[in-house]
């Protein structure tokens, strides 16, 4: 079976399990249907053929099949030693072989089950092959265009998870080792984020995780760092002027990487 519109049909008799109606749920199907386009939209970019183009896009369907289980424990979506949604997926797929619902071969199961265990990873592990970096690089890429997506539309409160505040947001201030690491170009480590600023920082700098020039090319026409930095106004001093240097460092990072 190498049928998307198959595996897409078994993804959906996998949801059958959980409550349909739950908030979190929705927002994670939406997310996982908006990372199969991107998926696509960057295996079209880097012109691979049609298998690599298909598996790219299996690889999004199923990388976060281990989130709705995670809502269903522990309605959140944090990851912790005790539950990492990414390493439940390769579980439930690869030892419980659900896999073999979406796809009835067994020749890419190496690949797809390292680009899904290494999607939400600070890093991709080292030693993959080619082709198993390709995909972790991809799904990667595609996860965090859409997260850009989401954290412009979707309310803050679901963005927060245990942390919203909106009495207080306006006037927090950033930690130094947060700003300082988004001005060198880093991505920010989730230990180093005190206040809900921070957060927002983090979300921002996963542009400094993107592997593909399509993919910079996407947050630049989309305008995600505009739209991102000015979702919150910023009513302290010092707040607001480090806001104003993030926004100039992001899109100089970006205009560097785009031309
Ligand atoms: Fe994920």
């Amino acid at each position: 079976m190498t049928n998307f519109v198959d595996a897409e049909e078994s993804f959906k008799n996998y949801l059958k399990g959980y409550d349909l109606e739950d908030g979190n749920i929705k927002l994670k199907i939406k997310h996982t249907y908006e990372v199969v386009n991107k998926s696509e939209y960057i295996a079209k970019g880097l012109n691979l053929d049609e298998e690599n183009t298909y598996l790219a896009k299996l690889i999004a369907l199923l990388h976060d099949i281990g989130r709705f289980k995670q809502v269903e424990k522990t309605n959140n979506f944090i990851d912790n030693k005790d539950f990492d949604h990414a390493n439940y997926g390769v579980k439930i797929l690869f030892e419980d072989n659900l896999i073999r619902n979406f796809i009835s071969f067994n020749k890419y199961d190496d690949i797809i089950k390292k680009a899904i265990y290494n999607h939400n990873k600070y890093k991709i592990e080292e030693g993959l092959n080619k082709e198993e970096l390709l995909h972790s690089k991809i799904i990667r890429d595609a996860d965090k265009l859409d997260n850009f997506r989401v954290k412009k539309e979707e309310n803050l409160i679901n963005i927060f998870p245990n942390k919203y505040n909106p009495k207080t947001i306006n006037y927090e201030e950033i930690s130094p080792k947060v700003y300082n690491d988004f001005i060198e170009h880093k991505c920010i480590k989730s230990e180093d984020r005190n206040t809900q600023i921070d957060f927002w920082i983090s979300f921002i700098a996963f542009i400094y995780d993107l592997n593909f020039d399509i993919s910079f090319e996407y947050i630049k026409d989309n305008r995600y760092i505009d739209i991102l930095i000015d979702r919150i106004e910023y009513k302290n001093e010092d707040t607001k002027e480090k806001m104003e240097n993030i926004r100039k460092c992001a899109k100089e990072y970006l205009n560097d990487k785009v031309n």
